[in-house]
Parts: C-alpha cells; structure tokens; sequence
C-alpha cells in the first residue's frame, strides 16, 4: 500500500504536499483544472496589488472629470466612461469562480500598500470564497528614515489589522532579508498568522549595457535557491507554532522530501510549474510516493521535521560554526591544485 500523503496547511485538510504557489499559472480558470488534476492540493492566486488598483481608480477617476468645469454645457461633451469591471472585480471573480469549481483549497494572495487598503481587500477575498489569504508582504525598505524596527512593526501591524478583520486562515509571505528573521517570524505569528512561507522571489532590475536603461527581469528559479528556505524552515521548524510552507527551488521530488525532513507542511512551486507546465505535479507526487515506499514510510507525518534543527545530531550544521569549516576545508576543492594546502 503507498504512503499516506495527506498534510495539514493553515488548518486545512489537504490530500498531498504540493501546492501551487502564486503565478501566471494560477491565475487562469484552465490552468488552475489542470493543476488539480496533475495532484496540486492547493492552490495561490496571483497577488492583488493594492498599487494596481489605485492607480486604476485614478484614471477612472480622470476619465470622469475629463472636461469638467470647462461649460455647464458641456456636460454632453464628457466623454462616456465604459462601465468596465475593475481588476478588482475580475479578481474577486477569479476566487469565486475557482472556489467553486475547483474541489481543492484556493488560497488568494494581497499585496497591499495602506492598513485600510489591506484591511478592505482582504475581507473582499473572504467574502469571495477564499479558503485562506496569503500575504505578500513585499517591500523595499529602501527610504533611509526607516529603521528596521518601523518596516519589521508596519508589517506586524498589517497582519494584526487582517488578523481582527477576516477569520479565514491567514499566510504571510516573507522575504529572507530581515536581519532577525527569527524573531520577525515570531513577531508576524504572534499577530495572528497561521503560517510562514518562506520565501517570496523577488524581481531583480538588470542594466541593459546597449539601451543604458533599467530593465525589469524576473528569472526563474535553480535548484541552488532551495537551500535559503531549507535552512530557514529546518531552522524554525517546532519553534513557531505555526504551519510551514516552503516556496523557492522546488523543481524535482527529492526537493519535495527535502522540504517536509526539513520541517515543511507543505511545499510550494512556481518555476518549476512554468518550466514543465502544470501536469509536473504529477511527475513530482510519482517520485515522492516512490522514494517513500521505497524507505518504508507509511505517511508524511512520520518523516516532517526529521531533518531539522532539532532534530539532527550536528544542530549546528545549520549555523554559523559550519560555515567556518566550509570556508576552510569544503572550499578547498575550488582551489587550483598549486595553492592547496593539505590538511
Ligand atoms: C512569473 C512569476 C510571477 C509571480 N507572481 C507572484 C505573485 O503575484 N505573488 C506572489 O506572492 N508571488 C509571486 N511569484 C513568486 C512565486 O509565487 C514563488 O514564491 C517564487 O517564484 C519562488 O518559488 P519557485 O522557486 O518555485 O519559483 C511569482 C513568481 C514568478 C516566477
């Protein structure tokens, strides 16, 4: 008999450990059937942006105030503003749309700019069926005014101000660029989060040498970026008492067992989804049952958090002490021959 799959998210009930995270492939009624079909147990729509609608209503906006206060008279001149859904609209529509014909959790995603703006949208997503909301609390911290300690408390206070307003599961998205991301992780649960994932990619500007212009560029993701969150979820797994999910690098099965020894409820993808299209989740759920049976594993659970912090002899590998012994020792395979010094 194969292995028990089934995981637990955000409190909710789910039949694998695979979910769909936030992308072009979640936002699409097609793509999202195909991803359940393919094994996904859960899937993150694209984020909301609270920019995108503001900037929206302000042209609207415009578009209404068009010749006004030019004559009284030329209120026939005003131009006729098309009584088009908002990206609000279409949005709300997606969740309710996918809530309904999908038989998995649909998670929706917000990335607002003002405690109001947060606050509003996520009760609209609730209302519109989310099963839980994921925070995408993306940021620059870049004005030199901020302290840490202001952007790390503006974020807590969001999550505390949707917190009070919905009672759906709630996710935050975090990036890996806190200086204390312990006690952030800490911080954003005690709000009121019932989970971490861990992490959000960011888009990275890149010069272009023949325009001299800035150009926008989001890459995919390698194998290699799996190892931050690995780290980061091992680290925090059991400390926090919230779910766990782990989003970065995920492109085969064993970065899926990877996740869960390392502490994962779940394990989330994106490029490796864009890469292969939504039926990898199958191929991804194949190898895992496998590589599960093949170790005499009868479910998830037994195997979650075996590889972490707490859990292995060496705690430290997981810390700073390794990456002495790394620098000195491991390193030296990228020596060339004539500077190597035996040990
Ligand atoms: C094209 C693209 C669009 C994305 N859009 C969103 C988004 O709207 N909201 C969000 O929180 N993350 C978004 N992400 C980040 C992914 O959800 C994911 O966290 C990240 O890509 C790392 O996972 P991966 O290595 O499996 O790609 C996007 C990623 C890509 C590549």
């Amino acid at each position: 008999m194969s292995a028990d799959l089934s995981c637990r998210y955000l409190g909710l009930d789910l039949a694998g450990p695979i979910v769909a995270s936030a992308g072009p492939l979640t936002g699409r009624l097609d793509t999202l059937k195909r991803l359940e079909a393919a094994g996904a147990a859960a899937v993150v729509l694209p984020s909301l942006f609270e920019e995108e609608i503001v900037s929206a209503a302000f042209q609207l906006h415009a578009m209404h105030n068009q010749g006004a206060g030019v004559f009284a008279e030329a209120s026939s001149y005003l131009p006729d503003v098309p009584d088009t859904p908002t990206d609000v609209d279409r949005y709300l529509d997606l969740v309710a749309d996918a809530s309904e014909q999908l038989s998995i959790p649909v998670i929706a995603s917000l990335n607002g700019m003002s405690t109001g703006g947060w606050v509003r949208y996520a009760t609209e997503l609730a209302q519109a069926g989310a099963a839980a909301i994921e925070l995408n609390v993306y940021l620059m911290a870049a004005d030199r005014a901020d302290t840490a300690a202001t952007v790390e408390n503006r974020i807590v206070d969001l999550v505390r101000s949707v917190r009070e307003a919905v009672s759906i599961p709630l996710a935050v998205k975090l990036s890996p660029y806190f200086s204390a991301l312990g006690n952030m992780a800490e911080a954003v649960v005690g709000a009121g989060a019932d989970g971490l994932v861990m992490f959000n990619r960011f888009y990275q500007p890149e010069i272009d040498l023949e325009s001299l212009t800035v150009q926008p560029s989001l890459e995919l993701s390698t194998a290699a970026d799996l190892r931050l969150p690995l780290r980061w979820i091992a680290v925090l797994y059991g400390r926090v008492p919230c779910s766990l999910a782990l989003s970065g690098g995920v492109h085969t099965w064993g970065d899926v067992i990877k996740g869960l020894l390392a502490g994962a409820d779940v394990t989330m993808t994106t490029s490796s989804l864009l890469r292969l299209g939504p039926e990898h989740v199958h191929e991804l759920l194949r190898g895992v049952t496998a590589w599960l049976d093949e170790h005499d594993y009868e479910s998830i659970e037994q195997l979650r958090g075996s590889m972490s912090q707490q859990s292995v002899p060496d705690p430290d590998a997981y810390e700073r002490s390794n990456y002495l012994k790394v620098l000195r020792h491991g390193a030296a395979r990228y020596l060339p021959q004539y500077v190597r010094v035996e040990d």
